[in-house]
């Protein structure tokens, strides 16, 4: 296959210039190129030939694009931060062994937040010194496997103590004391993001209430089994304002003075996630760069002002690490035209692959594959296949004429699509691939029907009815 990287003709409905240091202000995997018939690829891949060999819908993950932002995180860090510093991939964005393996690979640790997240993070390769636990309700079989395999917890409430605690005779006894404990409070600040991915104001279900610090901090003086080793806060995610994440400095920066000076010796200063992407021409991020510069200098600042050592800055991208290195294909199926209405163009996936228009009302970009810079004449809403009137995709958004058996990409779906996928309507997954100058891996098989029946179970006697 030919890959032209030429200008191609206006209008474009989706941009092709991008930056290559600042993946999340693209709209389009790093490698997004049209060929010679003018279709797309990614990854040296045309989208055309991933649907005929992987079918649809198809996942596909820019192995460029997601380096990129490791890259990107990590330099930043070394070049802004004058500790120590550490990039921990959010692991609830997107978790699976293939992932797992290439952000270790890039050096960065990981954050899960369940034993499945864990389990794939350990079996990925993930070192477990590099890994951390969180949850806000996290069972005893959790804090075990973690707690015995070196991982660090992230404590969030008083119950993660009493388990802990509960577990402690035995992680002594076994030599996995003391456990290395991060403290995870809610900071007070509002940020400006959807209500449900808010998590920094007070009135959230994460984390210690802030009034409630010192007695954690005292509490655990007393705990010769744990080791407090960090603070953790989070405020919310897909936020494009710098300001709160200066504010959270100092808030840290307060809590890590006050942990020190009961004798805790914490080394690092978690900062959490939240960098927004842009899904739609008109959303402008930072870039990874600036949020990571303004954390760092504030960080720096904030601790500088009261004379504490500089800790271990970490911080915990999802949504940036891997939003924009991801595009779904589907199949154009059925078209409905309602005449001075609307027209619906339904495709062969939906809600179960991407939750995120239904729950948040978020806003994507798609284009065609065989031809996305032809003119976009048409004004369509794409529904998924589920049965639920929601299960749009995206709402009168504009289209070149397309027909069943078009191919649709929507752009920006490699973030808290296949991980808040669900088999609603009993519709199996969609496979995944990683493309990679010209080679597909497949990460993730395609379920099949059978597997959805896996765990039913038909008792005896509802077996002869009729
Ligand atoms: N750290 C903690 C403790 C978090 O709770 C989260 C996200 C992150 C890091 C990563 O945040 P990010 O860099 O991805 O913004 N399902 C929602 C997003 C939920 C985010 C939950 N926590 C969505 O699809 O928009």
């Amino acid at each position: 296959m030919v890959i032209s990287r030429e200008p191609v003709a206006a209008p474009r409905p989706f941009e092709l210039e991008r930056d290559p240091l600042s993946p999340n202000r693209n709209l389009t995997p790093l490698t997004t190129a049209l060929d010679a018939e003018g279709a797309l690829s990614v990854g040296g891949c045309a989208l055309r030939d991933l649907a005929r060999n992987y079918g649809t819908p198809l996942y596909v993950l820019d192995e460029a694009t997601l380096r990129g932002t490791c890259r990107a995180y990590r330099e930043a860090l070394a070049a802004h931060y004058p500790g120590e510093a550490l990039a921990i991939y959010a692991s609830k964005a997107n978790s699976s062994l293939a992932l797992t393996a290439l952000v270790a690979g890039e050096g960065l640790g990981l954050d899960a937040v369940s034993a499945g997240e864990l389990l794939t993070a350990l079996q990925g390769g993930m070192p477990a010194e590099r890994i951390v636990l969180h949850g806000n309700n996290k069972s005893r079989e959790e804090l075990a496997l973690a707690a015995g395999c070196g991982v660090t917890v992230v404590i969030d409430n008083w119950r993660d103590l009493e388990l802990l605690a509960e577990l402690a005779p035995g992680l002594v006894e076994s030599g996995r004391a003391p456990v290395r404990l991060m403290l995870r409070f809610t900071p007070g600040i509002e940020c400006h993001t959807h209500e449900y991915i808010r998590t920094g104001h007070l009135d959230s279900k994460f984390g210690f209430d802030p009034d409630q610090l010192e007695a954690v901090l005292r509490h655990l003086v007393g705990c010769p089994w744990a080791r407090l080793t960090g603070l953790h806060a989070h405020i919310g995610s897909q936020i494009f304002e710098l300001q709160p994440h200066r504010d959270l400095a100092g808030v840290m920066a307060d809590a890590l003075s006050l942990a020190r000076s009961l004798g805790h010796p914490v080394s690092d200063l978690n900062v959490g996630g939240g960098l927004g992407i842009r899904y739609i021409a008109s959303d402008d991020p930072p870039s990874i760069e600036s949020w990571v510069r303004t954390v760092a200098e504030a960080v720096a600042a904030a601790c500088q002002e009261r004379g504490l050592d500089l800790p271990r800055l970490l911080c915990e991208p999802g949504r940036s690490l891997v939003a924009t290195a991801g595009v779904t294909v589907y199949e154009v199926g059925s078209r409905k035209d309602i005449p001075g209405l609307r027209t619906y163009l339904s495709v062969d996936g939906g809600m179960s692959d991407n939750p995120r228009p239904i729950t948040y009302q978020s806003q994507y970009t798609a284009v065609l594959a065989d031809r996305p810079t032809a003119e976009a004449t048409e004004t369509v809403t794409v529904a998924g296949k589920h049965c639920e009137s929601g299960d749009v995709l995206l709402k009168d958004v504009a289209l070149p004429p397309a027909t069943s058996g078009d191919l649709l990409v929507v752009f920006a779906t490699g973030a808290y699509n296949a991980s808040m996928g669900s088999n609603y309507n009993r519709i199996p997954r969609p496979a995944a691939v990683l493309v990679h100058e010209g080679l597909a891996d497949l990460v993730q098989r395609r379920e099949q029907p059978e597997d959805l029946l896996r765990y039913d179970v038909l008792p005896e006697r509802l077996r002869s009815v009729g």
